[in-house]
């Protein structure tokens, strides 16, 4: 009988590939020709999915989570958001809560297991928390989505898409940054995860140096050598 089922992370990069895709295009409006089919200039979301579950997999593991949930769960946790969206209500979480069964429906996930992976999807928003979150797989999820803005990646991320927003230019690069650096301290503050902390701790003291870097060649390096 499992035999007939669809492997789930299949699935889940198909659902994934299959939304964010065609809503990167909209949101760029324009398009590379690769052999005939059109290709975003940067699938953010996907990428950023991508960073998530490789930090859920790590996580899960270090923290004795159900690898199956949390791993699901960060495939899943963005799966309906839309780039730029414009509605007044952030229904993200539950509109991915909400396409799970449809996703996973003729797969080998365990049936048993899906509540768990809706419960970490409808608890993954936001950038502070005011108490821990339970079971470890919710929390888990959490400390994944949040340290995955905060690493290096997260830097490549933000340079490719921000342009797609508004024009930018680097002064405005680093004054975003600027402002991402205290907000990122505040995530920081709020993992749940031993692990995630300590990881959290390492990328935050990275952040700090790169936009301290990037002020220091930005605001006229040269100036104390001049005459
Ligand atoms: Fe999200
Ligand atoms: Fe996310």
């Amino acid at each position: 009988m499992s035999g007939t089922l669809k492997p789930w992370r299949v699935a889940c990069e198909a659902d994934l590939r299959l939304h964010s895709e065609p809503d990167s295009i909209r949101f760029w409006r324009v398009y590379h020709d690769v052999n005939g089919d059109p290709r975003a200039l940067f699938n953010y979301r996907f990428e950023h999915t991508l960073g998530v579950v490789k930090l859920a997999r790590w996580l899960a593991s270090r923290e004795g989570a159900d690898l199956e949930i949390v791993e699901c769960a960060a495939w899943l946790h963005d799966c309906r958001k839309l780039l730029n969206a414009h509605s007044k209500v952030d229904t993200h979480a539950r509109d991915a809560a909400e396409a799970v069964d449809g996703i996973l429906d003729g797969t080998d996930f365990p049936a048993a297991k899906r509540a768990g992976v809706k419960q970490a999807i409808l608890h993954h928003v936001g950038l502070k928390l005011s108490h821990r979150l339970e079971p470890i797989e919710t929390a888990c999820l959490w400390d994944a989505d949040k340290l995955s803005k905060i690493g290096a990646a997260s830097l490549v991320h933000f340079s490719c898409i921000s342009s797609g927003f508004e024009p930018v230019d680097t002064a405005h690069i680093l004054a975003r940054g600027e402002h991402w650096i205290k907000l990122a301290q505040g995530i920081v503050d709020s993992l749940n995860t031993a692990t995630a902390k300590e990881e959290g701790a390492r990328r935050f003291r990275f952040l700090q140096r790169h936009y301290a870097q990037l002020q220091r060649e930005w605001s006229d390096p040269m100036k104390e050598s001049l005459p």
